[in-house]
């Protein structure tokens, strides 16, 4: 493992480097069977997207466009305030085109319950929930993935994009933090 002051904060990693980049191999080939000939519209949520949208677009190999949508949900803590915030704003129409979203985690599912509604006014032909993560244990919104890299336990995790306080999104594999990072 590469040298890092940040892996002192991890209690322990749930998946490995190698283990995400096989599964995102195998969503991108999942996808490109979905969707080849028909030009899809990846649309990222950000900010914990940026570095599993990076990798699936590259492994799904479709010829696409990629864009992004900013929301903010959480504020500084772990747990989901319920009111979805858009940040960032979609900058193309998207309206007739086959949509998919790509998202870290999917955890209440407030967030995706709001931007599912909100492509769905804006037009979208189709939508195609995408994320690397599924807590759904913890889920108050009836949104299932279409296609979800790995189930999660109820804890919280950080790395590859995901986020404790803005830190730790860019750590090459998932962990979890150890409790006493939350309490200083
Ligand atoms: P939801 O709206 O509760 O489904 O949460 C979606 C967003 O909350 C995700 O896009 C993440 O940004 C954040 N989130 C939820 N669970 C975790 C976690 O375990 N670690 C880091 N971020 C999380
Ligand atoms: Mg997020």
């Amino acid at each position: 493992m590469a040298k890092s002051n940040m892996n002192q904060d991890i209690l322990k990693i749930l998946m490995s480097e190698e283990e995400i980049k096989n599964r995102i191999q195998e969503m991108g080939d999942e996808l490109y069977d979905r969707f080849e000939n028909k030009n899809p519209m990846f649309v990222g949520v950000l900010n914990g997207c940026f570095i599993f949208m990076a990798d699936l677009v590259r492994a799904a190999q479709l010829k696409s466009e990629v864009e992004f949508i900013g929301v903010s949900s959480y504020k500084n803590a772990t747990k989901s305030s319920g009111v979805v915030q858009i940040t960032r704003d979609l900058q193309r129409d998207i309206s007739g085109r086959d949509i998919i979203i790509v998202e870290d985690i999917l955890d209440s599912g407030n967030t995706l319950h709001f931007l599912k509604s909100y492509m769905e006014t804006k037009g979208a032909a189709s939508i195609t929930i995408v994320t690397l993560l599924d807590k759904p244990s913890r889920r108050e919104k009836p949104i299932t993935p279409d296609l979800a890299g790995f189930e999660v336990p109820d804890e919280f995790v950080v790395g590859y994009g995901l986020d404790y306080c803005q830190q730790y999104r860019n750590m090459p594999y998932i962990g979890v933090l150890k409790p006493e990072v939350y309490s200083k």
